[in-house]
């Protein structure tokens, strides 16, 4: 089938590579021309496992190609993708500017009956508003039909995600975009979830909001073990055992971070607000992983006392490990905390330095680990990369002034560490 992706960005682009990969001719389309000059290149802006390879793979079989030129992305595709942007509007709702300018954009161009998708992770009801939108700038006589599918690709998994689905979810009016969206997906053999448009809109919304959710609950339950003296990843995986709770995301730690997760949990609030409902229980998630970042800051504390002139190792600088993707990472927010308190910060990260380059400057940028725990006052690991677990300890106390580690990923063994001479601090354990 001829697609089209209009927004290569994350999310967009893994899209057009995985479709290209299922054996459709793709077309990703984005109005920043230096983007396009570098993925024709088979060149990647971000860090994304596996990404790369499979550009490049496609781009020689002819199968992916690239263009600033939206005419051509809707002209020659059957299916339209929209994935641009939703960034947050500082009142907390999803800036949906660039969506209606797209839509309007593709009606202008078609010249036949498409499908449009909306991929962009989108507030119930967008989808009817892409649809006036679309009516109000096309010719008439021209039928097109809008579809929801969202997206539940995880930055640094997001290929494997694609390829291996739990479930695809598919919102749609009619049959005839119905069979050009099964036909699409057939050759993953995955189970195809069909909806109404906005179904298929809250459940990417509800289950962003459902991820949070558990890893507000765990970390709160990290709070009580620390109290009564109890481990919190026993208490997860004797939770996770029960099918019906499931292990997946109860890793107590610093905190969800990233530009999903908290952002998608606040334009939930505004969504619920918006209709009426005050959705306190998402209101206390976003409380909790508020204070998950404290906490880190206040044991650091409680062992360190004052900040000031201290020097702070910082292992882990991406919201998660995979990826270089620095936003709403909770390092970034706690450096920042710690270069207030007048702190001198140390820090490294296996693929998020150049990112975090441009946002935090006051900061030494080390080459490893070890360069890091040189001379320093405590070290906090904030990101679970492999690398971190699979850190020579010993190397690591030796370097350090004082061997006060602190770790917001629950990385290690308390037992071990206090055998290596540590001062360890986890998360609730
Ligand atoms: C998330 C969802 O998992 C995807 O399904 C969704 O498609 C995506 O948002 C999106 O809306 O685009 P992502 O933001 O890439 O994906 O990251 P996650 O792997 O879900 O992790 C989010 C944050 O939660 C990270 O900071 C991670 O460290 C933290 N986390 C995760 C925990 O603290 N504990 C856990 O048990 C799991």
């Amino acid at each position: 089938m001829n697609i089209s992706v209009i927004g290569v960005g994350h999310v967009g682009l893994v899209t057009a590579a995985c479709l290209a990969k299922l054996g459709h001719r793709v077309i990703g389309v984005d109005q920043d021309k230096e983007r396009i000059r570098l993925l024709k290149g088979g060149d990647i802006p971000f860090h994304e496992p596996g990404l790369e390879e499979m550009v490049r793979a496609n781009l020689k079989e002819g199968k992916l190609s690239f263009t600033g030129d939206m005419k051509v992305g809707v002209r020659e595709s059957e299916v339209i993708f929209i994935a641009v942007g939703t960034p947050s509007l500082p009142n907390g709702e999803p800036d949906l500017s660039f969506v209606e300018a797209v839509s309007r954009d593709v009606a202008s161009h078609m010249d036949e009956y498409k499908v449009i998708v909306e991929k962009s992770t989108v507030p119930v009801m967008t989808g009817d508003w892409v649809k006036r939108v679309i009516e109000r700038s096309l010719s008439k006589g021209i039928g097109f039909d809008v579809v929801s599918n969202p997206e539940f690709l995880r930055e640094g998994s997001a290929v494997e995600d694609f390829l291996k689905p739990d479930r695809i979810v598919i919102g749609i009016e009619s049959e005839r975009a119905e069979g050009i969206m099964r036909r699409l997906y057939e050759p993953l053999k995955a189970p195809i979830l069909v909806t109404d448009i906005k179904s298929a809109e809250l459940i990417k919304h509800a289950s962003n909001s459902f991820l949070a959710l558990k890893i507000s609950y765990i970390n709160g339950i990290a709070r009580i073990c620390e109290k009564v003296g109890a481990d919190v990843v026993e208490v997860a995986r004797g939770m996770g055992l029960d099918h019906r709770i499931g292990s997946s995301y109860l890793q107590a730690g610093v905190g969800y971070g990233g530009f999903c997760l908290p952002k998608d949990v606040d334009a939930f609030i505004k969504l619920a607000e918006g209709v009426g409902y005050d959705f306190e229980l998402l209101k206390a998630c976003r409380m909790i992983n508020i204070s998950q970042r404290r906490w880190i800051l206040e044991k650091l504390k409680e062992s360190l006392w004052i900040l000031k002139d201290k020097t702070i190792g910082i292992l882990g600088l991406s919201f998660k490990p995979d990826t270089d993707d620095i936003r709403d990472s909770v390092s970034i927010s706690i450096i920042d905390s710690l270069k207030k308190e007048g702190a001198k910060v140390k820090a490294f990260d296996p693929a998020a330095m150049e990112n975090a380059k441009r946002v935090l400057k006051d900061v030494e940028y080390c080459s490893c680990p070890y360069e890091v725990s040189k001379g320093a006052d405590a070290l906090l690991i904030l990101t679970e990369w492999k690398d971190f677990k699979d850190l020579d300890l010993k190397r690591v106390r030796r370097e350090m002034k004082e061997p006060l580690l602190i770790d917001g990923r629950n990385l290690f063994d308390p037992k071990e560490m206090e055998k290596l001479r540590f001062t360890y601090i986890s998360v609730g354990r």
